[in-house]
């Protein structure tokens, strides 16, 4: 049983393949075509799932989408006319659209699916459509190695649903309690977004990045205006505050006055306020999820809880959350946004629609595969590609790649590192990643400032060997998709003098917190990513030959790309950003390359390329 889920047409369009219940490829279309977020049909992610379990497309039984475009049609319909005529504008623009293409969905996928594979294959009689909620929370608990589960998604909006409660067991997943559009937790937490100056749908991490640098003085005004929080968890927001159900602002006047002005302009200075404002609707955020966990946790009596939704992606929510000990274990599918309701799809259409049984055996870690479901190039095709954009390397051996790029790393460079299967979601996970040195006091401004080209506020992120990780960390689950925050162990930080303790906001971002400053942040926490050996073993040896050289365990890990470019994909991906950047090594599985070997004229402005994210 082989079947292709799709996500697209909304933001984040993506591909993944399942056979016989087994994830075997999915890809975010972004990264093929370099457009970030790019949510047009994903042509590219198609064929390469295609191409990567050598079949052909009418070898496919079933092609599933990740949402019901008719009944997102009846929520914006039901929601322009409930707002009317303040959103008549917005629904006179999108109307056209509307009846089109989105309504005519199913006919638009299966010529899209023509034109990308095979016109020949009749695709109508292939097509399913799951609802984007039961997409999410397929997405959560097929793949994680609990045999039954609570799940609890949470996002902006797909059709109705915002935020669903469910119960896995065996194959089967029962939607119990859902709360529907305008009452969403993720639309809340992107009103912040805009109205702190970042961009809706992408800026969410920048406005958690912030919290830890503010103070949360803005909850009661949150609690008191914007929402009303039950026990249960359930919530509904007063939409005299928002503008977001007319299609025209997240905010409107009435919320710019309760936080004393409008909001800020994006590429300005930040302020305490937008650190408090993000602080606020942090604590909010977390109270929000973890009082709705406890009540999933009471309505199903499960011990396990699978998560997905964008809200998922708030890894300081997540860390609260396994600490309050509402649940044992905790299990986050790592796509948890919109690109991986494709593989939702997909597997919900496996296990719901055929009744495929589960695969998942509970000594495995999960069905992602360390989330390493991408495109690989092997060392021909590497060494052509790389000649091709006349680039000068070496290749290795494969130990000493292993320690010629610890070496590096040791004496303080940046490493851009391309090896394996790219991942699928939307952090690297050591196969896509730009690695640093965790020690380095300065490693952070660099990184941000010479290699990613963006807000020096942004943290960093370490790996650490699972072996390692509570020597160094409080914790003791494994976190493979660096999706859990915990703080930095005792013994490695280092105390604030009283002078430091003045200091406001992102002046606090100088003082060295730990003995591992560039992945600390203010508050000791980190974002942290284990490293297994059998899950990604180059890595996984890279590290420890690192730790054999320093006695430390523990890289600066972060995404391979800059400021609003897409993450790399291909060799020539990696070789351009390497190029445009102050990155001081590149390896890209055996090949090796060192910024000064490489010639001058191929040196580029890299960052003008890309928009602002
Ligand atoms: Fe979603």
């Amino acid at each position: 049983m082989r079947i292709l889920g799709i996500s697209a047409y909304y933001h984040d369009a993506a591909a993944a393949l399942v056979v016989d219940g087994e994830i075997t490829a999915a890809a975010q279309e972004e990264r093929f075509t370099r457009v970030k977020h790019d949510a047009g049909f994903p042509t590219h992610a198609v064929r390469f799932c295609l191409d990567s379990a050598g079949l052909r497309p009418d070898q496919l039984d079933f092609v599933a989408f990740y949402d019901k475009p008719f009944v997102k049609f009846e929520r914006l319909l039901e929601t322009y006319l409930a707002f009317a005529p303040q959103g008549f504008q917005s629904f006179r623009q999108a109307l056209p659209l509307w009846i089109k293409e989105k309504l005519f969905q199913k006919r638009l996928l299966a010529d899209q699916l023509g034109a990308a594979l095979d016109p020949a294959v009749n695709w109508n009689g292939k097509l399913l459509f799951s609802e984007h909620h039961l997409s999410h929370a397929a997405s959560a608990f097929y793949p994680s190695p609990f045999e039954q589960a609570a799940v609890l998604t949470m996002d902006g909006v797909g059709e109705w649903t915002t935020t669903s409660l469910a119960h896995g067991k065996g194959n089967a997943l029962e939607v119990l309690k859902e709360i529907h559009f305008p009452h969403s937790l993720g639309l809340l937490y992107s009103a912040f977004t805009y109205y702190t100056g970042f961009k809706v749908n992408s800026g969410e991490y920048k406005v958690m990045g912030l919290a830890p640098y503010g103070e949360p003085r803005y909850v009661d005004a949150i609690r008191e205006h914007l929402i009303d929080i039950k026990d249960d968890g359930s919530f509904r927001i007063n939409l005299d505050y928002f503008d977001y159900c007319t299609g025209l602002r997240m905010t409107n006047e009435r919320f710019h006055a309760l936080f004393g002005g409008p909001p800020r302009n994006p590429e300005s200075r930040l302020g305490q306020k937008e650190m408090d404002l993000a602080a606020s609707i942090q604590v909010v955020t977390e109270e929000i999820v973890l009082k709705l966990a406890h009540s999933v946790a009471h309505e199903t009596g499960e011990r396990n809880l699978c998560l997905a939704g964008g809200v998922a992606l708030n890894c300081v929510a997540n860390g609260k959350l396994l600490r309050s000990g509402a649940f044992d274990r905790i299990w986050i599918q790592p796509a948890a946004g919109d690109a991986g309701g494709a593989l939702g799809a997909a597997l919900g259409a496996y296990h719901m629609y055929k009744g495929g049984p589960r695969r998942i055996a509970s000594s495995q870690r999960d069905g992602m595969k360390g989330g390493y479901l991408g495109p690989v190039y092997d060392t021909a095709t590497i060494r052509q590609r790389l000649s091709s954009v006349g680039a000068q390397f070496e290749i290795l051996e494969d130990s000493e790649v292993i320690d010629r790029c610890a070496r590096a790393l040791a004496a303080g460079m940046a490493v851009g590192w391309h090896q394996g299967r790219m991942e699928f979601g939307p952090r690297a996970l050591g196969a896509r990643s730009i690695l640093g040195d965790a020690r380095s006091a300065s490693m952070q401004k660099l990184l941000n400032l010479k290699v990613k080209f963006r807000e020096s506020f942004r943290p960093f992120a370490p790996s650490v060997l699972r072996e390692n990780l509570s020597e160094w960390f409080d914790l003791e689950e494994d976190s493979p998709y660096m999706l859990l925050v915990a703080d930095v162990r005792n013994e490695h930080r280092i105390a604030m003098t009283p002078e430091q303790q003045g200091l406001f906001g992102i002046d606090k971002l100088n003082v060295a917190r730990s003995s591992i400053p560039a992945v600390t942040h203010v508050d000791y926490s980190a974002r942290i990513q284990t490293v297994h050996a059998d899950t990604n073993p180059r890595y996984h040896a890279l590290i420890a030959r690192f730790r054999d050289l320093t006695g430390c365990p523990v890289l600066v890990n972060t995404s391979f790309n800059v400021r609003g470019e897409p993450i790399v994909c291909t060799p020539e991906d990696s070789y351009r950003c390497f190029m445009g950047t102050d990155i001081d090594v590149l390896v890209v599985g055996n090949a090796y390359l060192e910024k000064s070997r490489q010639p001058e004229h191929l040196k580029t402005r890299y960052e003008e390329q890309f928009d602002l994210d």
